[in-house]
């Protein structure tokens, strides 16, 4: 009988065999995955663990925040922030292929991992000690979909699996690695952790990056924060957040339509809007959101977001679709 009390105690006992006296850093995207991570291994060894938030840039509205006082004030880990945006857009820049993206976005996320670890080190005036292990949220469905598994595809590089360089200077510690999403959630309710996080919908690690279909740019990323976060809003006040499993909200920087604002024709970009209902994100249907819900997200984001002048709802499930668009 699987129960959340029995994977702590194991993974407890597991991640202290792992470590032993050695630092250990973890990176918090905000995600349940990475808070539930960090919160086990700090269970499991306290003070020898620091937390780094990268804040990449390809966040939505507000969740830098959320990392900052939400997760800190629960758990009172010790955070270190990194404002890494500069670096991950000129990294990202003139670049449209998703696994390029993917790739990208992965590595220079472990490469300001490493140079945080550095200097958690020498903060902590303990020269000559290193920091060798990584504490990474990775799921089950993330294993098995990065060929991790058996009989799997590798059908993406998530890049909490894939993706790392070669010189990776950390060993990885990935309690949650047999776990599915539910699982993940009773273990982090059995933990402790705020239900404001353990219930949070899933966001991808290289975030928005994946979600502006076509080159990142920081106009592009203004444009789909404003839009994710009208129709956030939006579901969360319908009632919805619990009926969807997450809703991507996607910007088509490389196709424009034609539209009337006002007294003008524009020439816009798209937004789609892509909730799905789904028990662990291997197979999911499209949320049959109620169409007044809708209505007031479209009429609210081409109102409120001059750029955009069209909003469509993606009504694929996966298969065939996957959730996200790349
Ligand atoms: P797909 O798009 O493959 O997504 O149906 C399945 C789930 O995984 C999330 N996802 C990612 N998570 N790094 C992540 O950490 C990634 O590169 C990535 N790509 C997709 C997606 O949001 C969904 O919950």
């Amino acid at each position: 009988d699987w129960n959340p009390g029995s994977v702590i105690a194991d993974q407890v006992a597991a991640i202290r065999a792992q470590v032993g006296e050695a630092r250990v850093i973890c990176g918090l995207s905000g995600g349940v995955d990475s808070s539930v991570a960090a919160a086990l291994v700090q269970k499991a060894i306290g003070s020898q663990l620091t937390c780094v938030f990268v804040d990449h840039g390809l966040l939505r509205s507000g969740e830098a925040e959320q990392v900052e006082t939400d997760f800190v004030a629960a758990t009172g880990v010790r955070l270190k922030v990194v404002d890494a945006r500069e670096r991950f857009l000129d990294a990202l820049a003139g670049v449209s292929d998703p696994e390029t993206k993917r790739k990208i976005i992965g590595r220079e996320f472990i490469r300001v991992f490493e140079q945080a670890a550095r200097e958690v080190v020498s903060d902590a005036g303990s020269a000559g000690e290193d920091v060798k292990f990584l504490v990474q949220g990775t799921l089950y469905p993330d294993v098995v979909e990065s060929g991790g598994g058996e009989g799997a595809a590798n059908i993406k590089s998530h890049h909490n699996v894939g993706g790392l360089p070669d010189d990776l200077q950390f060993s990885l510690v990935e309690p949650l690695r047999a776990l599915f999403k539910d699982e993940v959630r009773a273990v982090g309710l059995e933990l402790g952790v705020p239900e404001a996080i353990v219930w949070r919908q899933p966001f991808p690690g290289p975030g928005l990056g994946i979600r502006i279909v076509g080159e990142v740019t920081a106009e592009r990323l203004e444009i789909l924060r404003a839009a994710d976060a009208i129709a956030r809003e939006e579901l969360t006040k319908a009632g919805l957040d619990r009926e969807i499993w997450q809703c991507p909200v996607v910007l088509l920087g490389d196709v424009r339509s034609v539209g009337v604002q006002g007294d003008g024709r524009t020439y816009g970009h798209p937004i789609v809007l892509r909730p799905v209902s789904s028990e662990d994100a291997m197979t999911a249907d499209w949320t049959r959101v109620p169409y007044d819900v809708l209505a007031v997200i479209s009429t609210r984001i081409t109102n409120e977001v001059p750029e955009v002048n069209r909003v469509v709802l993606d009504i694929t499930s996966k298969p065939p679709g996957t959730i996200e668009w790349e």
